[in-house]
């Protein structure tokens, strides 16, 4: 059977390959727990799931939930409300919000409604892995910008080449970053709209962490003067309602790119299934105060995790943001060995830097999406089991 050429060039999706190592080392007994993957395993808030179960019962909504197009006009209310409320950003609900299955879709459609074949693509590297098969799909180029520590993990757009800031024409990006934890500050963002007005790039802004930070203020990129000119952000309830598994969130911001996502989406799929988008309107008026427990649990996750590490001999300063750690490998191994030997000695599975670009090298990243006992028995392992570690 004939399969399309451009499935070549996409890398077997990262958290495919882990869960399949996972559920591998499960069927032979193994106690394996997992701190690889960012899926929170704490419930969905109550009063979503009750809306879910109300407006479910109703069969106005049991049908294509197409009449909105763009999404139901009340949930793309309650993300301007939302928005107003959390950032102190204005949205026109009718022009300037498309509803999405999750995040990772907006990705995709920015791409078939952006981006052009043959287009260069600026992505920060290391990187979500979502991006770039997005651009390979729509035949384009991704090029990858280096974030690096010394940055503080933020991409310099001075290093960007001219002749190559010139010739792209989107840029893929997310703070608070996945994989290295590392915030936006304001400074940063007035440059990347400065940056992409001068050099016509449009921006694809991934924000679904811009709910988990720590000590210090959650921003969005519309936050910044001229960002709508330049952007759309994409937003989701998955991390900050534990609604992973839901698949509802947003893109706000240019009505063009908007409009653009829009009519990708409209030749694709149905939309949002109604009572998902009631259910989302629940959590986004109803559900501040949980996300404040669902921070001061992520809080003592992470606590937990530093001191272990600061214990086991690593010397660093913890990112700001999401509910992931990263952190640089141990001298003598590759992140993919690090992983390995962790494997090896504790069961416990964590990410290797390398898998999200070759600037990830160095570093592997810890999920604290995982219940307390479970990680407390990790971190138990690693103490038993492992040396005090030498670091370059
Ligand atoms: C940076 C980034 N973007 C998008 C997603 C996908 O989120 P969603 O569940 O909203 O599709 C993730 C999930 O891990 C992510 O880390």
């Amino acid at each position: 059977m004939q399969t399309a050429e451009r499935l070549t060039k996409i890398p077997p999706y990262l958290f495919m390959t882990l869960r399949n190592k996972i559920n591998a080392a499960k069927a032979q007994g193994v106690d394996v727990i997992s701190l690889a993957i960012g899926d929170p395993v704490d419930p969905t808030p109550q009063a979503v799931i009750d809306e879910l179960c109300r407006t479910a019962q109703d069969p106005e909504n049991h049908r294509y939930p197409t009449d909105e197009e763009w999404g139901m006009l009340a949930f793309r209310k309650a993300v301007t409300r939302w928005y107003k409320r959390r950032y102190d950003v204005d949205l026109d609900p009718k022009k300037e919000i498309v509803a999405l299955i999750g995040s990772k879709e907006g990705c995709h459609h920015f791409a078939l409604g952006v981006i052009n074949p043959g287009d260069l693509v600026l992505v920060t590297d290391p990187g979500y892995p979502g991006y770039k098969p997005s651009i390979w799909f729509v035949g384009a180029t991704p090029y990858p910008v280096p974030m690096k520590a010394e940055n503080a993990f933020l991409p310099k757009f001075a290093d960007i080449p001219s002749d190559i800031a010139k010739k792209a024409t989107a840029f893929y990006l997310n703070y608070p970053n996945n994989p290295t934890g590392a915030v936006a500050t304001r400074p940063f963002l007035q440059e990347l709209v400065e940056f992409a007005k001068s050099n016509d790039i449009a921006v694809c802004y991934d924000n679904p962490y811009s709910e988990v930070v720590f000590g210090v203020d959650r921003l969005s990129f519309l936050n910044i003067s001229g960002a709508k000119d330049v952007g759309v952000e994409l937003n989701s309830l998955s991390k900050p309602y534990n609604m992973t598994g839901w698949r509802i969130g947003m893109a706000c911001g240019n009505p063009d790119i908007v409009k653009a996502i829009a009519t990708s989406k409209a030749n694709t799929d149905s939309g949002v299934f109604n009572a998902i988008q009631y259910a989302g309107i629940a959590a986004l008026d109803q559900c501040d105060a949980f996300i404040e427990k669902m921070l001061a649990i992520y809080a003592g996750r992470r606590e937990k995790v530093i001191r272990t590490l600061r214990e086991l001999g690593w010397t660093y300063e913890p990112p700001k943001g999401t509910f992931y750690l990263w952190a640089p490998v141990p001298k003598g191994y590759t992140s993919p060995e690090f992983c390995e030997f962790l494997f090896e000695k504790c069961a416990v599975v964590i990410a290797p830097g390398s898998a999200y670009g070759q600037h990830g090298e160095g570093f592997v990243r810890f999920s604290l999406t995982v219940e307390d006992k479970r990680l407390d028995e990790a971190l138990d392992r690693m103490r038993a089991a492992l040396p005090r570690l030498e670091f370059s």
